[in-house]
């Protein structure tokens, strides 16, 4: 004990020299203008003087990051430093020692900000990721005390509860976790739009619809920030594809933009002030997004009144000047070169100093708040086991049950024979930043024994031995963090094997899992497609348990969208998951069982066929030739571009206004019990400002459930093209009895009728006579209800900016 402090000491203080050292060769700082006594401190002199105390070469220093290392990451030697470091085929710049020996405060953090210690300026720690925080669970080899994290469900799940509340309380338990871990801001949540299926980081993400997306990011946000700690939304904007993510233009209309993709960080930002945005990897109509100032400042700071700062993502474009002026203020994680660059640029007169000085300020004004600047004391001990409660819980509320025919669920049955790789190895969520280094995941065959059912031993010793062989096997990645292992292949069940188990078993659970993260997308076959094994499987069983009269229910442990019309009549039940966070295997038994009643839906559609997805034609891009003199770099991806040209028609604005029929629309989920929708009513026939819609939700079923309220608004066809319907409101009841009733209403104002005139600049409600409908998916319109808007509304007029540099031959009904 006494030589761990005094190896603790002996590193703090080691740390400590190095700090101070490195801090003086990188500012190589010209002598402080002021004797020492007298620079104003952060937090006691007013932010402006602080900033006019610094020197240049201090600003350039607070707005670029202490640099970067790698859990685990060995200290590159000095050519490798001249040259760049590979890690694991993605390579990193060139820089000094001091950029990959960044003293850490949280092992495993992402990141920090430089401190200033002569004017009280402390260095912020920064944290991934969305799904809970993302540090090393164990320190110095010393596993005798452990830093492991909750895994919370990931984002796809969070959005299918529909439930602000509930991701509040998600939020805060989250908040809470990052706060006594030692971090001031987590780098999150992701609220990219789902454009398409094979998204790598879907997972992250919340949904096809930016009402859903901003609203679910918002409540997260609030809850993480009530604890104290800051958030970084992210990634902004237009980055949906991890191919070339790096390189890859974005080119878009600047109405799919305003409307879709830029809409969810408008009404998560303006409804929950994120302490900063992080900027996204790609370029958009043809400039990097953190070199846009258009983007960054005119529309995020100025049009919706952000002030919080901007930080780059991870390497993330590629020239530190045009960053600054952009208005990202912060370059992550930040080499010496750029402050280099940055210093040179201001003195050639390329940065202004009230551009740099404007970058400070924002920053400084985050770090005022922050735990390090209060000094907070954490404990590194958060209620683990409260935490994980609120993660189990709120799993339950945002799984969906796809498919219940002759009432398969809940579970009757007590002896259950459970077949599938993954029902003994569940995906508590995806990979690379969005990983979570948790103590565990609870099985699904662990959580059933807890829920008190029993599996059939034979199939399980089967599968337990299969699997430790065939983990065993598995090639070891140095670069997990970016490359999954291949799947272990599913275990072959004989015919013999099936009998016995349709015999002694009274009903098969089956799951089918898939995992992707951070670096890739998907692919097609074997992945949004079936493999034949899964396929295979499915059949056999289904066959083997239906010639005995007994049941099949599928288990979708999946991160984003997979195929289902071609083999969802074999099952009787299909249970979609997510990815669940570490509960897992229990949070599924509560649904299973009928504990909880399912009340998730989907907020993002599935198709019958990966054809079908109107961005399926322009996913992931094309590429283009390199630059002569260019060599490709796996960091940087290859140069490409994508079109969207399916424009504003994504998920099921398409769907609904071509009819193409998806095998699971928005919107949709079962539940165990029945709801009547009555009594719509608007509180005016014309629109007057606003109007309120009541309707009133009733359980007519046996069992208790909550149902979620869709309201859609068709607009009226002028001049401008519209989809059929686009959600416009939602809301969730409380738990209903059985015969119990809720009265929700929904009030819109012009602007949840509003969309994007690309000619006016401006957003634009059209007169006319619009259509409220009240459904339980964006297909099952329960009822309906008009009310006229006699003039046009300009709801607002915006800058005229981020015009694509090409012609877009956008989709048009
Ligand atoms: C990811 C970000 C993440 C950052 C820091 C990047 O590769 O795109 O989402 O926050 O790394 O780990």
């Amino acid at each position: 004990m006494k030589k761990l402090s005094f190896l603790l000491i002996f590193f703090l203080l080691l740390s400590l020299c190095y700090t101070d050292a490195s801090a003086q060769k990188k500012a190589a700082a010209p002598a402080a203008k002021k004797p020492a006594a007298a620079a104003p401190q952060l937090g006691k002199s007013p932010v402006k003087e602080v900033i006019k105390a610094m020197t240049l070469e201090e600003k350039a220093k607070l707005v670029v990051g202490m640099g970067f290392k790698m859990p685990g990451m060995p200290k590159p030697t000095p050519k490798q430093m001249k040259e760049g470091v590979d890690i694991g085929g993605f390579k990193l710049p060139p820089s000094d020692e001091d950029a990959y020996n960044v003293p850490e405060k949280v092992p495993g953090a992402a990141g920090r900000t430089h401190g200033i210690k002569r004017l009280g300026i402390p260095s912020i720690t920064v944290s991934d990721g969305p799904a809970g925080i993302r540090i090393d669970p164990i320190r110095n080899g010393d596993s005798s005390k452990t830093y492991y994290a909750t895994a919370f469900p990931v984002g796809t799940l969070l959005a299918s509860t529909w439930d602000q509340d509930l991701e509040h309380k998600v939020g805060v338990a989250f908040g809470n976790e990052i706060h006594e871990y030692g971090a001031d801001v987590i780098l999150g949540p992701g609220a990219n739009i789902h454009r398409n299926p094979l998204g790598g980081r879907n997972f992250e993400y919340f949904s096809e619809d930016p009402l859903v997306s901003g609203r679910t990011a918002a409540a997260i946000i609030n809850g993480i920030q009530s604890q104290g700690v800051g958030t970084s939304i992210k990634h902004f904007a237009a980055n949906n594809q991890e191919t070339n993510r790096n390189s890859v233009n974005t080119i878009v209309s600047q109405r799919a933009l305003r409307e879709i993709y830029l809409k969810d960080f408008e009404i998560a930002i303006k409804g929950s002030h994120p302490w900063t945005v992080m900027s996204s990897y790609n370029k958009l109509n043809g400039t990097y997004t953190s070199e846009t100032r258009d983007l960054l400042t005119t529309i995020l700071k100025n049009e919706w009144g952000f002030k919080g700062f901007v930080m780059t993502d991870w390497f993330g474009g590629r020239d530190a000047v045009a960053q600054m002026n952009a208005g990202n203020d912060l370059l992550m994680p930040g080499g010496p070169q750029q402050s280099q660059a940055i210093v040179d640029a201001v003195k050639n007169g390329k940065i202004s100093t009230k551009q740099l000085d404007a970058n400070v300020e924002r920053l400084l004004n985050i770090v005022l708040k922050s735990p390090e600047f209060k000094k907070y004391k954490f404990s590194s001990k958060p209620d683990l086991k409260k935490n994980a409660a609120v993660s189990r819980a709120a799993a339950t509320q945002g799984m969906v049950l796809l498919k219940n025919d002759d009432n398969a669920l809940p579970l009757k049955a007590k002896k259950i024979a459970l077949f599938g790789n993954i029902s003994y190895d569940l995906i508590a969520g995806g990979t690379g930043s969005g990983n979570v280094n948790k103590a565990y995941t609870v099985s699904l065959i662990q959580g059933l024994t807890n829920g008190g059912y029993t599996v059939t031993a034979n199939l399980k010793n089967a599968y337990e031995g299969y699997l430790k062989e065939a983990k065993g096997k598995q090639p070891k990645s140095a670069m997990s963090f970016f490359m999954l292992p291949p799947p272990v292949p599913q275990m072959v069940v004989t015919a013999d094997m099936l009998s016995q188990e349709a015999e002694h078993a009274d009903v098969a659970v089956l799951t089918i899992g898939r995992n992707a993260g951070e670096g890739a997308d998907r692919k097609v076959e074997n992945d949004f497609n079936l493999m034949d094994s899964e396929k295979a499987l499915i059949k056999n069983i289904s066959d083997a348990f239906h010639s005995k009269g007994k049941k099949l229910v599928v288990v979708l442990n999946i991160g984003g969208v997979i195929e289902t019309a071609s083999w969802r009549d074999q099952a009787d039940g299909i249970l979609l998951a997510w990815q669940p966070g570490l509960e897992a295997g229990n949070a599924i038994t509560d649904v299973l069982s009928g504990k909880v009643n399912p009340s998730g839906k989907l907020a993002t559609t599935f198709p019958v066929k990966y054809e079908d997805e109107p961005s399926a034609k322009n996913f992931p891009g094309k590429e283009l030739p390199m630059p002569e003199g260019q060599k490709p770099s796996p960091m940087m991806g290859k140069p490409s571009e994508v079109t969207y040209e399916e424009g504003i028609y994504v998920g099921y604005r398409y769907y609904n206004t071509f009819d193409v029929k998806p095998a699971y629309e928005f919107g949709y989920g079962l539940s165990y019990t029945k709801f009547k929708y009555s009594d719509l009513k608007l509180s005016t026939k014309k629109f007057n400002g606003s109007v309120t819609a009541t309707v009133t939700v009733t359980n007519n079923g046996d069992v208790a459930g909550r149902e979620v309220v869709e309201v859609y608004v068709s607009a009226p066809v002028a001049s401008m093209q519209k989809p059929s319907e686009e959600l416009r409101a939602f809301g969730k009841t409380k738990t209903l009895q059985p015969k119990e009733s809720q009265t929700i209403s929904f009030t819109l104002t012009a602007k949840d009728l509003e969309s994007f005139d690309t000619a006016r600049s401006a957003w634009v409600s059209e007169a006319g006579t619009y259509t409220v409908k009240v459904g339980a998916s964006s297909a099952d319109i329960k009822k309906t209800a008009k009310f006229d808007l006699p003039k046009t509304i300009v709801v607002e007029k915006v800058h005229n900016v981020l015009k694509p540099q090409v012609a877009i031959n956008e989709l048009k009904k």
